[in-house]
């Protein structure tokens, strides 16, 4: 696995840095303001994130994980011997563990993770604890198709597949959106392999906005570390501690739990050579954390190809694991 560095970066940092500018300037120029939900993830975001998965408030990494352990044998079952893992978005490669655990002599991982740290860091732990696994890291981003394609997949009648996208990130994705993602997930998959998906159900509103509005200020301080992810990475001066406010939002008609910043004052932002104003209360639009039926969730897949073999949820259906073949 060394010179996972070398293999990647070459000039990507600084592609990125390009990207990333690009991606704020046409956020914030929109009407509505928006920021892409992908740039929560540096070092302190992540730290963050893993912070919220603690809370009381949010129940979602947790119920996940249970029930993963708790239907392992049952997806082992179903997927057989010998499988090649692929996971897009795949970060510290914890919930794969379970799985790795209860499937029959897995034979391949292959993580696409945009952090090279945390593909490092997962790439190690995981050949350590699984030393008769072959992990094959990659650097990527699972939404850019290019980086899709360049996933060491070998000829499919010689592998059988498993693409593991867990963690309810699809619902980040606005349907139309999310349709997209899971029908790249199933040429991932192959004709012949499974896919297996990780959804929030909806449910009660007030324990879906506690989820994003926790007591002790964690999710607010996670939405507001992009602001400062933005000052640091990209020379601009917004103002952290006075200028906006978190807010959280359930917007019923779109089955979605929104996340804003709030400007709590007329003001102006500039990064690099462009400033971009606020009027009082005008929000950026930083999230979208969709909350799906089953039966939205498995229409929506047969629109992207693929069909429901069987789904599983906790004994309080707040989160489900579909798992999911080629139509
Ligand atoms: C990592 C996308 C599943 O939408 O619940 C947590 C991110 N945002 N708190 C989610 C998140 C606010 C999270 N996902």
């Amino acid at each position: 696995m060394n010179n996972l560095a070398e293999r990647f970066e070459e000039d990507g940092g600084a592609r990125a840095k390009q990207e990333f500018l690009q991606d704020v300037f046409e956020g914030l120029s929109a009407s509505p303001k928006t920021l892409p939900c992908k740039y929560f993830y540096d070092e302190q975001g992540s730290n963050l994130f893993e912070q919220i998965c603690e809370l009381d408030e949010y129940y979602i990494t947790r119920t996940e994980l249970a029930l993963l352990s708790d239907i392992g044998n049952e997806i082992a079952e179903r997927v057989g011997e010998g499988v090649t893992i692929i996971e897009p978005g795949s970060g510290a490669g914890q919930k794969v563990q379970i799985l790795l655990d209860a499937l029959l002599h897995p034979r391949k991982f292959i993580p696409l993770e945009i952090s090279l740290d945390a593909l490092e860091a997962s790439t190690q732990e995981l050949e350590k604890k699984f030393p008769r696994l072959e992990v094959i890291p990659h650097q990527g981003d699972f939404t850019d198709k290019k980086d899709l394609k360049k996933l060491p997949l070998v000829e499919e009648d010689t592998e059988q597949r498993l693409v593991f996208f867990p963690g309810s990130t699809i619902g980040n994705f606005s349907p139309h959106e999310a349709t997209e993602v899971l029908s790249n997930l199933r040429l991932l998959a192959g004709e012949n392999g499974l896919v297996l998906v990780g959804v929030d159900m909806l449910k009660n509103r007030d324990r879906l906005l506690a989820a994003y509005d926790d007591s002790l200020g964690v999710t607010a301080e996670f939405n507001k570390n992009l602001l400062v992810r933005i000052n640091r990475e990209l020379s601009a001066d917004f103002d952290i501690e006075e200028g906006f406010d978190h807010r959280a939002v359930f917007n019923e008609e779109a089955s979605r739990i929104e996340m804003h910043l709030v400007a709590n004052k007329d003001q102006q932002v500039a990064i690099r050579d462009e400033v971009f104003e606020f009027k009082q209360d005008e929000s950026i639009h930083t999230e979208n954390s969709h909350k799906y039926s089953q039966q939205m969730f498995v229409d929506m897949a047969l629109e992207a190809g693929l069909k429901n073999v069987r789904n599983w949820t906790d004994a309080q259906a707040d989160f489900a694991l579909f798992l999911l073949r080629p139509a």
